[in-house]
């Protein structure tokens, strides 16, 4: 699930899910369940298979080698295949050692995978990220690697008669749905965590369930961010504002007056802290991340709603990185170990597939109205070419609807889950489907949290959604 925020995220490498000091684009994205003890750590082999670059063009015979970890800790002879599907990060351990899935494996007698998706991680192509090579990046070309990889595993003796069900969260949620929708054959069941299956530009949704979840923490800190918020747009546009706006944040720029995308990018870097905040909404300190944001906001003793804002933002001595024109440069570098993150191709996703453009573009929220979609499509062409223009977005965002089905997949053996808290509620499956795809809306949730183990911090119906998952799943795969 990422910050611009797009989904997000990630964070193999930051575990701390709220990536302070990935301001600007910060991913948010799955969380990898801490690893183990390396006492306690499980049998996990890392491997690779063979793909073609290109699953539809018969005349490029170019391949890649694409990363998977294996846990066969607990598999007996045609148990089932459960595979944990990689998005758009790194795969690590984590879901191979514990967890809803591993669970799972572990009582049903199963095999483990987690796969890795092109391009992100060590799972590379081509030679380079250039927009000419970004061409092969798709969740067309994605799902064929995980049909090939699964056709693959079942030719193998002792898997002939496997059922095969698939795991994701966030995209990789899209993409289990997806696979089950487009390789029925291959693909028994799917569980579908906090995944935006229908896509959309102008996702101003996200930041009125950001707004709705600060409410139901109290309508006081909800007024405070607002006043913030009026605070530092008013700033923006006011005689020597810039320049105290630099001071106050510890900015390492003076934000450009002249420049809407530059204007834009600093409230993005400010207003991307609160859908962190909400998206993750961890227990920390024996307290949810959207109560220590919000005890922030509301105390009088840091000074006015601003400076609480600053406070809340802080990102101790080093200066904030908000200056668009440097962003764009180092997100336009189109060799591999130039980039510091996943930004560049994930946005290219964006850009070419889903939008989920989190603009302020609704009354219903606390932040100002300044990010509009004008600003993510401007990073669309400065990222990749004039060519990935609003037009070729609005087209390409209309193909995936069409091509998957939008809100209404013919679906069956999907779970949908989701959390009232995520904003990426809002672009998913919140109602059954029909009686073998449910969804199930878990109340107190957040982003994905479902596809890990019970903890004790976990609210009452987060334990439940995950027995009924278990249990339907359990249903799919017991002989
Ligand atoms: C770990 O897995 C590898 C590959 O399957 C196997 O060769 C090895 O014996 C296993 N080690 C243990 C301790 O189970
Ligand atoms: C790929 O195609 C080219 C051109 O037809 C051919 O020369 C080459 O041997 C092929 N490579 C492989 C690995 O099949
Ligand atoms: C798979 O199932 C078929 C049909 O039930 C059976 O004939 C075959 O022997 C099974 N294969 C293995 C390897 O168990
Ligand atoms: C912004 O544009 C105005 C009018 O063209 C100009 O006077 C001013 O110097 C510019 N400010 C900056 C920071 O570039
Ligand atoms: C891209 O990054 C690489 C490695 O950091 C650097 O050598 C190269 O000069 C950069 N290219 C451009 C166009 O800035
Ligand atoms: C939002 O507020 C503006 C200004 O008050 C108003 O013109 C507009 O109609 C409102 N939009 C919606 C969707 O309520
Ligand atoms: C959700 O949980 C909250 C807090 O526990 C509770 O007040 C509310 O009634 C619940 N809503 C539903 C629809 O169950």
């Amino acid at each position: 699930m990422a910050y611009l925020s797009f989904l997000l995220v990630l964070c193999l490498t930051c575990h701390l899910a709220h990536g302070v000091g990935l301001h600007g684009f910060h991913f948010h994205g799955l969380e990898e369940p801490r690893p183990l003890r390396k006492s306690d750590r499980e049998n996990i082999t890392e491997a690779w298979i063979q793909q073609p670059v290109d699953h539809f063009n018969p005349r490029d015979n170019r391949t890649w080698s694409m990363r998977y970890l294996e846990n066969s800790r607990y598999f007996k002879e045609n148990g089932p295949i459960l595979i944990m599907i990689g998005g758009e990060w790194a795969i690590s351990r984590g879901f191979l050692e514990t967890g809803l899935m591993y669970e799972l494996a572990s009582t049903h007698n199963a095999i483990m995978y987690y796969t890795e998706h092109r391009y992100y991680g060590k799972s590379k192509p081509t030679k380079d990220t250039s927009s000419q090579s970004l061409q092969y990046l798709s969740v067309d070309q994605a799902l064929a690697d995980l049909a090939r990889f699964i056709e693959t595993k079942k030719s193998t003796e002792g898997f002939e008669n496997s059922t095969v069900v698939v795991f994701g969260g966030s995209y990789s949620g899209n993409v289990a749905t997806w696979l089950r929708l487009k390789y029925p054959h291959l693909v028994q069941g799917a569980l579908a965590s906090s995944a935006p299956i229908f896509a959309k530009a102008d996702f101003y949704e996200y930041y009125e369930v950001v707004t709705e979840s600060l409410r139901r923490y109290s309508q006081k800190c909800v007024d405070k961010v607002k006043a913030a918020f009026e605070a530092v747009e008013k700033l923006l546009t006011a005689k020597d504002g810039p320049e105290k706006l630099k001071q106050y944040f510890n900015l390492c720029d003076v934000p450009d007056v002249n420049s809407s995308n530059d204007r834009e990018h600093f409230m993005n870097i400010l207003v991307e802290q609160f859908g962190g905040t909400v998206q993750y909404n961890k227990v920390e300190n024996g307290r949810t991340m959207i109560a220590a944001c919000c005890e922030i906001m509301t105390n009088e003793q840091l000074g006015s709603p601003l400076q609480r804002l600053v406070h809340f933002v802080s990102n101790g001595n080093k200066c904030l990185q908000n200056n668009y024109e440097k962003f764009v440069k180092l997100y336009r570098n189109e060799t591999w170990d130039a980039q510091p993150d996943i930004m560049r191709q994930w946005f290219y996703q964006t850009c070419t597939e889903y939008g989920y453009y989190q603009t302020t573009n609704s009354n219903k929220t606390s932040f100002g109205s300044s990010l509009s979609l004008r600003y993510f499509t401007d990073i669309c062409t400065d990222l990749y070419g004039e060519y990935y223009n609003n037009e070729f977005l609005n087209v390409r965002i209309k193909r995936t609807n069409v091509m998957y089905g939008g809100l209404r997949p013919d679906l069956r053996n999907v779970i949908f889950t989701n959390g009232n808290v995520d904003p990426w509620h809002a672009l998913s499956v919140l109602q059954d489907l029909n009686t073998l795809s449910p969804a199930i809306f878990i109340n107190g949730s957040s982003h994905c949290r479902d596809l890990y183990s019970d903890s004790d911090t976990d609210v009452e119906d987060l334990i439940q959604a995950r027995a009924k998952v278990r249990k339907i799943i359990g249903g799919w795969i017991s002989s």
